[in-house]
């Protein structure tokens, strides 16, 4: 059995409430797949129905082309890993890691055997004695893989499992995890909230809101040319400017933003003249000038600066306009004395028309005050 899984107008209800709606989906055998996504948007209920933990109201979950609706979660091809891993604390690393294939009766000599290889796959050779109670957080992380890929999965499910670790961890083991899918050919599933997690390590991403998907691409399409507004949000940072189409030119839009000058992006969807629409420009796509610079369009107010290593961050306040972010590297801020980066400046700045991208539909932004009001009537 290959590890393809097929979702087929999957629906999940809870009494009144729709966690998922309905989705249809492809998931090749051997790809790095995550689903990413705010907090309650519906990721573990959409796992636990490829696992079996849940039952979906409407709809079918197929894997390696064999419908699992009737089949349990134990007979299913596949092994989940939990955010908060559950190894048994008291047991060594053996033990835990032959824990599987003991319930299923393989003998001692071929369960060890089976063990010795996962810890070299894991980089953990040789440490099959020791408690479990002993290991560090990675470790521990990395057993709980092995523990999993034990019963020879042909999908592995992974519920965030990196969010207990700290920062410099999580970075590594991202390496890690994407070295083990790599050399398993395992189908991975991966869910996260954490975007920087889904673009590192998937070959494809579904980025997930309210119960649906918003877009499904590999994650350099994604964070270029997101489809949605929530993707052009929630997908690294943009800066976004509702307007009016002014004009049209094959896939490039011109958009009245009300700033003192046009903006000028690309659509991968048809606009007429006169449609709402929103424009997004990402921080990094600024380039900033001295305020004499002509050959920038607009002009804004330098704000705030914040110094964060390679970057330099600024909020810069456009004339007649929003404030906007911008960042730019720290090398070539330092370098170019022409343009005094500092706060209370004048500068201007432009942007690659080919890098902004244009979506249909001016989205209003809630204001803070709008925000902290709706939380008031709760
Ligand atoms: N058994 C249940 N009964 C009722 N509602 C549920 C149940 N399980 C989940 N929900 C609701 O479904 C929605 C999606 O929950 P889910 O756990 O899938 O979110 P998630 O994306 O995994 O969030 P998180 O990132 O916080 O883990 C939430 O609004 C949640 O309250
Ligand atoms: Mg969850």
């Amino acid at each position: 059995m290959d590890g393809r899984v097929s979702l087929s107008q999957v629906a999940m209800r809870f009494g009144d409430f729709t966690a998922i709606q309905p989705t249809s989906l492809e998931i090749e055998s051997g790809e790095f797949f995550s689903f990413l996504g705010p907090s309650g948007c519906g990721k573990t209920t959409l796992l636990n129905m490829i696992s079996g933990f849940l039952t979906p109201s409407e709809g079918s979950v197929a894997i390696g082309g064999t419908d699992m609706t009737r089949v349990p979660v134990n007979r299913r091809p596949t092994a989940m890993i939990f955010q908060n891993l559950a190894l048994f604390p008291l047991m060594s690393v053996y033990q835990n890691i032959e824990f599987g294939l003991e319930v299923r009766g393989i003998d001692r000599q071929k369960r060890r055997r089976r063990a010795d290889e996962l810890l070299e796959l894991v980089a953990l050779g040789g440490s099959g004695d020791k408690p479990v109670a002993e290991l560090s957080g990675g470790q521990k992380q990395r057993i709980a893989i092995a523990r999993a890929l034990a019963v020879e999965p042909r999908v592995l499910l992974l519920d965030e499992p990196l969010s207990a670790l700290d920062l410099k961890l999580r970075q590594h083991m991202r390496t890690e995890l994407k070295a083990i899918q790599r050399k398993t050919g395992i189908t991975f599933i991966y869910i996260t909230h954490d975007q920087g997690e889904a673009l590192t390590m998937s070959d494809r991403v579904a980025v997930m809101s309210e119960g649906r998907i918003q877009q499904v691409a590999d994650p350099m399409t994604l964070y270029r040319h997101p489809q949605t507004d929530f993707v052009a949000n929630f997908v690294g940072e943009n800066n976004r400017f509702p307007g009016r189409v002014m004009a049209i030119e094959g896939d490039e839009v011109t958009l009245d933003a009300g700033l003192s000058a046009p903006l000028r992006g690309h659509s991968m969807t048809p606009l007429e003249p006169g449609d709402s629409a929103t424009l997004y420009i990402r921080p990094e796509q600024w380039r900033l000038g001295a305020a004499d610079d002509r050959c920038l369009p607009l002009a804004g107010v330098i704000q705030t600066e914040h110094f964060e290593g390679a970057w330099l961050t600024l909020e810069v306040e456009l004339n007649q306009g929003p404030m906007i972010r911008a960042q730019v590297p720290q090398m070539a801020a330092g370098a170019d004395t022409q343009v005094p980066l500092r706060v209370g400046s004048a500068c201007r700045l432009g942007y690659s028309s080919r890098q902004a991208v244009v979506l249909a539909g001016a989205v209003h932004e809630p204001t803070s005050e709008e925000v902290v009001d709706v939380a008031a009537t709760a």
